[in-house]
């Protein structure tokens, strides 16, 4: 009987499963491995040592807390050689930043002007939600690659419009969440394929905290996180919709409900701290998903709950159950394993403190997104975080917002 075995790890996991590409998603082939695999379509054509040359749209608190950090990690073959934000002093401020690895980093308020003379080979779009698709097309026309923050954009024809001009610019177009590149869903994914525990039949995700008016640490403005066009689905529940849908497949069909459970924030922190702004889109959304495969899905996005204990995603196979339970935000949490067995040996019970493999997981997911786009434009990863991805995980957010305005289920139109 396997019992409460803490620290116990799955590392027979890993043997000889196979790899298929389903439905089209693409993963690594050995999640242990640490080779560089030539992948050289979307390689920048540079002369050997030059630097890759990089813009920065929108240098606000991500930018300052995540990306340039993540960024400089890759100084040797990255430069920053563009800060651009439409307020006065913000680039400055990013140029100043990175000034000790990419002394040549110029500061710009206008995107046209900084794509017309910075010379860039990619982009990093880190601008407020609404302006993602504006952003990343003029980019795109300008025949610069782009890495996006998530959302894609705000309906299907902006997304269409973008991989469109992407395709047939021969642009790379990659997009955030980066949870379908990090190794513990590549892991997951060789879970799922191996059939070690059956089909996976349901998977039960949630996100729910105050969001960010509650973040003492934040610097930017939260107001457009409850309004809407933004809200708990597209600011957090839009990971586990990216990890759901990496692990399922795409989406068929979408019911969703969704209330506005605490009208009005007190910010935290930051420039607006003290004053009090409106809810003015749900802040509670439940969202109940099947998928193309057969299997189902149930999501809770929130950004009115104080906290939650409850894991923030369980995966239920046929023959088992894997939940993770621990801190969402840990890279390496551990996973629990409950083994079913319908035998009369009765071998059945949880396994704990179940994870990766070694080597553990590199990075947080926001500085996976930097070293895959940074990777793929050295041509040394293929593309996972597509477009295509994004667009379908839209596509369930928008008929999801359909469903609590109409009370009806709706029907996805893209894949991936
Ligand atoms: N803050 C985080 O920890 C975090 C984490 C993950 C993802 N994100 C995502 O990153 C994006 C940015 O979030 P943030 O928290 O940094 O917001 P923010 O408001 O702090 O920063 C956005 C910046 O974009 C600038 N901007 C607005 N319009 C512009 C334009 N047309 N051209 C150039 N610059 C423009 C703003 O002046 C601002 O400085 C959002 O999509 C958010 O969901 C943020």
């Amino acid at each position: 009987m396997p019992g409460d075995r803490p620290g116990a790890r799955l590392a027979i996991i890993a043997e000889d499963v196979p790899q298929p590409d389903l439905a089209g998603r693409a993963y690594a082939s050995d999640v242990s491995a640490t080779s560089v695999t030539i992948e050289p379509r979307w390689a920048v054509d540079r002369p050997p040592n030059r630097k890759l040359r990089f813009g920065i749209v929108g240098c606000g608190d991500v930018a300052h807390r995540r990306y340039l950090p993540a960024l400089s990690e890759h100084a040797a073959g990255v430069e920053v050689v563009a800060c651009c934000d439409s307020q006065p002093g913000a680039a400055e401020r990013a140029v100043h930043t990175v000034d000790g690895w990419s002394p040549r980093a110029t500061a710009y308020t206008d995107l046209a002007a900084m794509l017309e003379q910075a010379n860039l080979d990619a982009t990093i779009n880190l601008t407020p939600a609404p302006l993602h698709a504006s952003v990343s097309q003029a980019c795109l026309e300008a025949g610069v690659p782009v890495f996006s923050e998530k959302p894609i954009a705000a309906t299907l024809a902006e997304a269409d419009r973008l991989i469109h001009t992407a395709s047939a610019r021969d642009l790379l177009l990659l997009c955030a969440p980066a949870i379908a590149a990090t190794r513990r869903f590549q892991w997951l994914n060789q879970i799922v394929a191996s059939q070690r525990y059956g089909p996976l039949t349901l998977v039960v995700a949630q996100y729910a905290d105050p969001g960010p008016a509650a973040w003492r640490e934040y610097t930017g403005d939260p107001t457009p996180f409850y309004g809407a066009g933004v809200g708990p689905v597209v600011d957090h529940g839009i990971y586990r919709l990216h990890a759901m849908t990496a692990l399922m497949g795409p989406v068929r069909r979408v019911q969703a409900m969704g209330a506005i459970g605490k009208p009005e924030r007190v910010v935290r922190g930051g420039p607006l701290a003290g004053a009090t702004i409106p809810v003015t889109a749900p802040d509670h959304v439940l969202m109940n998903l099947e998928f193309v495969g057969g299997g189902l899905g149930q999501l809770l996005s929130s950004s009115a709950t104080a906290s939650t204990l409850a894991p923030w995603l369980e995966l239920h196979f046929t023959g088992a159950t894997m939940s993770f339970p621990g801190d969402q935000y840990d890279k390496d949490s551990s996973a629990s394993l409950y083994l079913d067995d319908d035998s009369a040996l009765g071998l059945e019970g949880w396994v704990h403190g179940i994870g990766l493999p070694p080597p553990l997981e590199a990075r947080p997911v926001v500085e996976t997104g930097v070293a895959h786009f940074v990777a793929c434009l050295r041509g040394e990863e293929k593309p996972l975080l597509t477009a295509e991805h994004a667009r379908h995980v839209l596509d369930v957010i928008l008929k999801g917002y359909e469903s609590v305005r109409d009370g009806r289920s709706h029907d996805t139109e893209t894949t991936f």
